[in-house]
């Protein structure tokens, strides 16, 4: 009974472990080393910057070179988005990595993350939208739900309203999808809660909402 129950403590305590590094929608990003454009280094919860930030992050031997990253802080300084590189060269680095190896991870100004792609190293154009979605989810979200919602979805006053927190870690983006119950109206346009929004400014709330 006795290992029982140390082994047990021994798994918790790995959670935790485990947990503390983990890169999670809605939860702040956890204390990591990274690089930003000049190879300075950067904590990554720190958020000094108080601007949204991208982390590129890769396996060590990936396919994170210095033109990829040349080419990533030339599409976000337009945008005013800060950009971290981690490298993956330290046992911090492989374990917040995992199995997916590679990653896109949106963080704002709080040092929440918002958006995450495991698997990828988003590059050229790609990366900019990946933010630009985010950013017009964000508009649409603040003038078209939060009245109900509440700007951060927290909110439950408005009878029968859940909150819409961590949603993203709960659903996937075509379940979040058929919950908005979306009238179909014509090829651009479709109505949400009474409301008229473009095709894709449905699909970047739906984006934001997710890292809620
Ligand atoms: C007029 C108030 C109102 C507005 C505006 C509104 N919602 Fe909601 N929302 C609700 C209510 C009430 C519910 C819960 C009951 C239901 O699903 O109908 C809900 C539920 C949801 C759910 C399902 C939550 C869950 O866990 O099941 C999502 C997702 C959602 N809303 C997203 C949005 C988005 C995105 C917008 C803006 C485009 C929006 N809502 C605008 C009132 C609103």
């Amino acid at each position: 009974m006795r290992i029982r129950i140390s082994w047990i403590r021994f798994a918790l305590l790995n959670c935790a472990l485990l947990q503390g590094a983990e890169v999670k929608l809605g939860v702040r990003a956890p204390e990591l080393d990274a690089k930003d454009c000049r190879g300075t280094a950067v904590r990554l919860a720190d958020n000094r910057q108080k601007r949204v930030a991208i982390l590129l992050a890769q396996a060590q031997g990936g396919l994170l070179t210095v033109e990829v990253r040349d080419d990533a802080c030339r599409q976000l300084e337009p945008l005013d988005v800060v950009v971290l590189f981690l490298q993956g060269n330290t046992d911090q680095d492989r374990r917040l990595l995992g199995p997916a190896r590679s990653w896109t991870i949106l963080i704002d100004s709080s040092g929440v993350v918002r958006r995450i792609l495991a698997g990828q190293v988003l590059t050229g154009s790609h990366l900019a939208v990946f933010v630009k979605v985010w950013q017009e989810g964000k508009g649409v979200f603040e003038g078209s739900c939060a009245r109900c919602h509440g700007a951060d979805g927290a909110l439950d006053i408005c009878e029968d309203v859940k909150p819409l927190v961590g949603i993203g870690n709960r659903f996937t983006a075509a379940e979040i999808r058929a919950k908005l119950r979306i009238g179909e109206l014509n090829d651009r346009e479709v109505l949400v809660r009474g409301q008229f929004l473009k095709r894709h400014e449905v699909d970047a709330v739906i984006a934001y909402i997710s890292g809620l």
